[in-house]
């Protein structure tokens, strides 16, 4: 960290307006980086696909310290980007190649200022990791359902600007739906507190619903109320292989039917990701004997602990290996062996990245036209690259398909991501004749901020720009985002 008097020789010419010594009287030295050094991890995103410049980092502690650092940039007309964990997937976190903007990170601002388990509520303030909110619930015997890959790093601000889905999402919706209550700071640096703990308020729009998957571009979430839930009593895991897509989709039918609504994660992992995840990460273990082409991670709970969902789910799997639906199945006998499953699964974002260039789709579609918009975009993808490598993995209960690209073994990974525009042009349409979103849970940021032009209705982008232009007619508030 730089101290004030050696920022004040340093900065002095590159602070001709004064700003960031006004800020640094609002946040100290705590809460302002300047050295480039130190500003690094800032700047560049988690996929590395970009690297930005900063007039300067800035890390309030306090909700109070934010907006006073929002009125300072909004009358200096300084844009602003908020920042929480940076696990973003689409450059939405990072500041452009300017210099003159100013990263708002976070992190300093990560206490719980409440947990009422009688209300199931817990009130967190932006910068907390989601896993320090996971310990923090289950210390009460309750969950916040939330869960993704990241959830070691990201933090609660940024899932709920993204409004992040992950593996619960077919159990408990996506972040917009875990949340009663937020606190922002506006782009003109006025705080609405909105934190209310209430299931039910009909008192006009709900404004909160705005903030939540804007990515930032509306105002800084400083602080959330968000929804508890009774903590599982019974946490039954399988990894199981099949052949046929379409047969995941009798098998989700199948276990509803036999478990009702508790079926918690139903996540799809095709043989090439298993590979890969073995290939590329440590302690990655193939929890089954044989290859299969497909492979599913179920999660289902129960509130009694007493074996009845386990059965429940052997049942279930038992007759779907006689009919054909599967070729293996394994439960988890042990905490340890569910994680050593989600392992294969969380690991597979790295894997891939590992293996050399990869171009990402976060695609949805009706969960019935999964096996279809597979086969389809395969098909269409390998027409015009053949040997392309497709890694469809992701989040098949909701629809949600992670269509990533790797370049063909072998083949020069430059040449390969010279065709990603052509390439995205060919799933995005195909996601787009399926009735489908281009986005299902990682958002526009800037890497789709173009993209989304050609699958959004006009009058739709219209009606976001209007919103856009009076919560932020100064557009300060992390420009060149969403639109
Ligand atoms: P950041 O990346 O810091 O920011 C994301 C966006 O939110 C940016 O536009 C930023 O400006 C804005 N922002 C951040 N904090 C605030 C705030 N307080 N107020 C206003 N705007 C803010 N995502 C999923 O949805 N599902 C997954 O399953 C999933 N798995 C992942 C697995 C891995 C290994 C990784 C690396 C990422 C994964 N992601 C997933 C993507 C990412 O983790 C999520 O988008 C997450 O919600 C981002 O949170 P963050 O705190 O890192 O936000
Ligand atoms: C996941 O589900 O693992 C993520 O959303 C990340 C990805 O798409 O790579
Ligand atoms: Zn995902």
């Amino acid at each position: 960290m730089v101290g004030i008097g050696e920022r004040k020789s340093r900065t002095a010419s590159a602070d001709s307006d004064g700003l960031v010594d006004r800020i640094g009287q609002v946040v100290g030295s705590k809460g302002l980086i300047l050295d480039p050094r130190d500003m690094e991890p800032y700047l560049t995103d988690w996929r590395r696909l970009y690297v930005g410049r900063a007039r300067a980092v800035v890390r309030p502690a306090t909700t109070a310290e934010t907006a006073a650092v929002v009125a300072l940039a909004a009358a200096a007309r300084v844009a602003i980007v908020p920042q929480g964990g940076n696990t973003g997937m689409v450059g939405g976190s990072v500041p452009d190649d300017s210099g003159r903007q100013i990263v708002v990170a976070l992190q300093r601002m990560n206490r719980i200022r409440n947990l009422d388990p009688l209300n199931n509520t817990l009130t967190a303030e932006a910068g907390c990791i989601l896993q320090q909110i996971h310990e923090a619930a289950r210390a009460e015997g309750r969950l916040f359902p939330l869960s993704l890959g990241a959830e070691g790093r990201c933090q609660i601000g940024g899932n709920l600007s993204t409004n992040a889905g992950g593996h619960g999402v077919l159990r408990y919706g996506n972040a917009r739906d875990l949340v009663l209550g937020i606190e922002a700071v506006l782009p003109d640096g006025r705080i609405w507190d909105g934190l209310r703990a209430l299931r039910k308020d009909n008192t006009g729009y709900d404004l909160k619903q705005l903030f939540i998957g804007a990515e930032g571009t509306l105002g800084i979430i400083t602080c959330a109320v968000l929804k508890l839930f009774a903590l599982p009593q019974e946490v039954v895991s399988a990894f199981v292989g099949f052949e046929r897509l379409e047969h995941a989709m009798v098998l989700l039918a199948r276990l509803r039917a036999a478990v009702g609504e508790t079926v918690t994660a139903f996540e799809l992992i095709p043989r090439i990701g298993l590979e890969l995840a073995r290939r590329h990460v440590a302690n990655v273990a193939d929890p089954l004997a044989g290859p299969h082409a497909q492979y599913l991670l179920i999660e289902v709970v129960g509130s009694r602990r007493d074996s009845s969902t386990r059965e429940a789910v052997e049942a279930a799997l038992g007759e779907a290996l006689r009919a054909g639906l599967l070729s293996d199945a394994t439960l988890a006998a042990s905490t340890a062996q569910a994680k050593a499953f989600w392992r294969v699964r969380e690991t597979l974002s790295e894997a891939l990245a590992l293996e050399g260039p990869t171009i990402k789709h976060d695609v949805a579609v009706p969960i019935s036209e999964t096996p279809a918009f597979i086969r389809r975009a395969t098909a269409a993808v390998e027409a015009v690259l053949p040997g392309i490598r497709t890694v469809a993995f992701g989040h098949l209960g909701d629809g949600n398909i992670h269509f990533n690209l790797s370049h063909p073994a072998g083949g020069d990974p430059e040449a390969f991501l010279a065709r990603k525009t052509e390439l995205n042009r060919i799933v995005h349409d195909i996601t787009a004749d399926m009735g489908g979103s281009i986005s299902a849970e990682h958002g526009l940021g800037q890497l789709k901020r173009e993209e989304i032009a050609r699958y959004k209705a006009p009058l739709e982008l219209e009606l976001m720009r209007r919103i856009k232009a009076t919560l932020d007619p100064l557009n300060i508030m992390n420009p060149g985002k969403v639109l």
